[in-house]
């Protein structure tokens, strides 16, 4: 498969995915109903399937080449986005609260992109 076919669609696929999250989060500080619609609750997982598995077949093509820190980097800050953003969308009991962990998982993602555009676990202060 074409590499950079994959990149664009991991891109793509991150770029819904903060797009997504900051809509809902903000539905969830604002505590409303739309958050509980079905395609509301189900597209940001279909969207986060693909960056994954996007990610995963960049990693495999890349093969040895992908065992670097700034590799490792992005999988633990995403599990760190993940969990933080259900903070954000349920888990949070007050809308203090969730807002606070919204905008840490925006931090999160955004410093995640500077890891992958400069290659580098030190992201945007490298
Ligand atoms: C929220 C999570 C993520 C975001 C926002 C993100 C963002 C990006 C961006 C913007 C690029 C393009 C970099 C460039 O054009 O130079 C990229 C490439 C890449 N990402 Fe991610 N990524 C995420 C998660 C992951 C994860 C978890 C992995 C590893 C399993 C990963 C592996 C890669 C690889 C291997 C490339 C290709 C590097 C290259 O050829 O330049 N990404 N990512």
């Amino acid at each position: 498969m074409n590499y950079l076919l994959i990149k664009h669609l991991h891109v793509t696929a991150a770029g819904l995915s903060i797009l997504f999250f900051i809509i809902r989060a903000y539905w969830s500080v604002t505590e409303n109903a739309l958050l509980q619609k079905k395609f509301v609750k189900i597209a940001p997982h279909v969207i986060d399937t693909v960056l994954l598995v996007a990610a995963i077949l960049l990693s495999m093509m890349l093969g040895a080449a992908a065992a670097q820190p700034w590799v490792l980097t992005k999988i633990l800050l995403l599990l760190v986005y993940i969990g933080v953003g259900t903070i954000a969308i349920k888990r949070g009991r007050t809308p203090r609260s969730r807002a606070i962990a919204a905008i840490i998982a925006v931090l999160v993602f955004f410093y995640i992109v500077g890891v992958a555009l400069h290659r580098h676990p030190a992201s945007w202060f490298f």
